[in-house]
């Protein structure tokens, strides 16, 4: 019997010409595997697709709430964001694919795994690493890496070997989406010296086309966790596709950055993730609100590892474990409300409420109210400034 690689599969070009080179090349029996994490296409077609181009079985698996309940929760505890702008949805599904294919893998007695991405990007890594870790003794096939074909020669390939190319203009990006966001990459962006086209974005509307009325939202969370938007509960994978079409409307979420890959090239990268700009930036906000200061400080510090660690693809980490219960631990008190305004492309949060509040008013106000001492004032700042004071009295005066 033939050994068994179970593929990432996608549906497109290059992974339908996937399950054919492999199963000759390798002389395997290839499964396909698609996982859901969001994006809204026909999987029914695809797992169909998978089957006729020369998988042996083609699966389909639905991991969204697993996506929401066991990845975006924790990316929004540790506010993801990579260098400041890129709240890496990408990075943060790859070792859910992983997993899934791991996991059909052990289901199958499959012997090795493969996935389609080319050799210059982060996605290989990710996946790798994650597959190394669940499983370490399984064989890694990387086709795009290994074959070297231009986009002409897979079509080619794919003609000659009875495999549907999609018609009609090919879009001139190469896009990656789910429930956290959407990716544009190639193409004129490629220039960054130029304004990114206007085409490019798909779940956006410009700024300058986006309603003359702000529109306010409410988002409410629970450890850290959203819950619902304007009073309303709901489940994560539903309250975010509500909030990115509500962010997408006001021109929310559009990101245009010079981003570093592990791989060490630099690339122009655009990205449209309305939902998670907003509730990164409730999130945010109520912690400002509810956590003491120095844990505030802190995490932010370890934020900064957080977001390296996931868009290096180490996931599947001791250190990324321990942070998530450090992040974890953080949040117990991340409970309440935040209004957030979205007007022509920005979300900015404008109030919150919480029960965990730590802000007090008395201490807070320059009114009649007032019950804060200033008199201890002066001697708390006499020995927090007293090294400072020492060593210009002994090295003398600064410069
Ligand atoms: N630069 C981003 C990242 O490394 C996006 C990658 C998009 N991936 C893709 N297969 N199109 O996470």
């Amino acid at each position: 019997m033939a050994d068994k690689c179970v593929l990432a599969y996608s549906g497109g070009l290059d992974t339908s010409v996937a399950i054919r080179w492999i199963a000759e090349t390798y002389d395997v029996d290839v499964i396909a595997v698609a996982v859901d994490v969001g994006e809204e296409a026909d999987y029914e077609g695809i797992r169909e697709k998978g089957e006729q181009v020369g998988a042996v079985e083609s699966i389909v698996v639905d991991a969204k709430q697993e996506f929401f309940d066991d990845y975006i929760t924790r990316a929004i505890a540790a506010n993801l964001t990579y260098e400041n702008k890129y709240v890496a949805f990408t990075a943060l599904a790859r070792p859910l694919l992983a997993q899934k294919q791991v996991e059909v893998a052990r289901e199958k007695g499959a012997k090795l795994v493969a996935h389609g991405c080319t050799g210059k990007g982060n996605d290989q890594v990710r996946f790798e690493v994650s597959y190394a870790a669940l499983e370490p003794g399984l064989e890694i096939i990387a086709p795009a890496r290994e074959w070297g074909m231009t986009r002409e020669e897979s079509i080619d390939y794919a003609n000659q070997h009875g495999i549907p190319v999609p018609v009609g203009k090919k879009s001139p990006y190469s896009t990656d989406t789910n429930l956290w966001g959407r990716s544009i990459e190639c193409g004129a962006i490629e220039d960054p010296s130029l304004e990114a086209p206007e085409d490019a974005w798909q779940w956006t509307v410009s700024p300058l086309d986006a309603p003359d009325e702000p529109h306010y939202v409410t988002i409410g969370f629970e450890e850290g966790v959203p819950v619902s938007i304007d009073g309303e509960l709901m489940g994560g994978v539903e309250l975010v596709s509500a909030l990115n079409d509500l962010g997408g409307a006001h021109g929310v979420g559009r990101v245009n950055m010079m981003e570093n890959r592990l791989v060490g090239i630099k690339s122009r990268e655009l990205y449209e993730c309305p939902a998670a700009t907003i509730i990164i930036e409730a999130h945010r906000d109520l912690e400002s609100l509810v956590l003491d200061r120095e844990t505030m400080h802190f995490k932010q510090h370890m934020e900064l590892k957080y977001a390296e660690m996931v868009y290096y693809g180490l996931w599947f980490t001791p250190l990324r474990k321990a942070l998530d219960a450090f992040m974890l631990e953080t949040q117990a008190p991340v409970a309440g409300e935040v209004t957030v305004k979205l007007y022509k492309g920005r979300a900015e949060a404008v109030s919150r409420k919480s029960d965990q509040s730590l802000y007090d008013f008395s201490l807070a106000t320059y009114g009649d109210e007032d019950v804060f001492d200033q008199s201890g004032a002066r001697g708390f700042i006499e020995i927090f400034g007293l090294p400072a004071k020492v060593t210009s009295m002994i090295r003398g005066l600064p410069e």
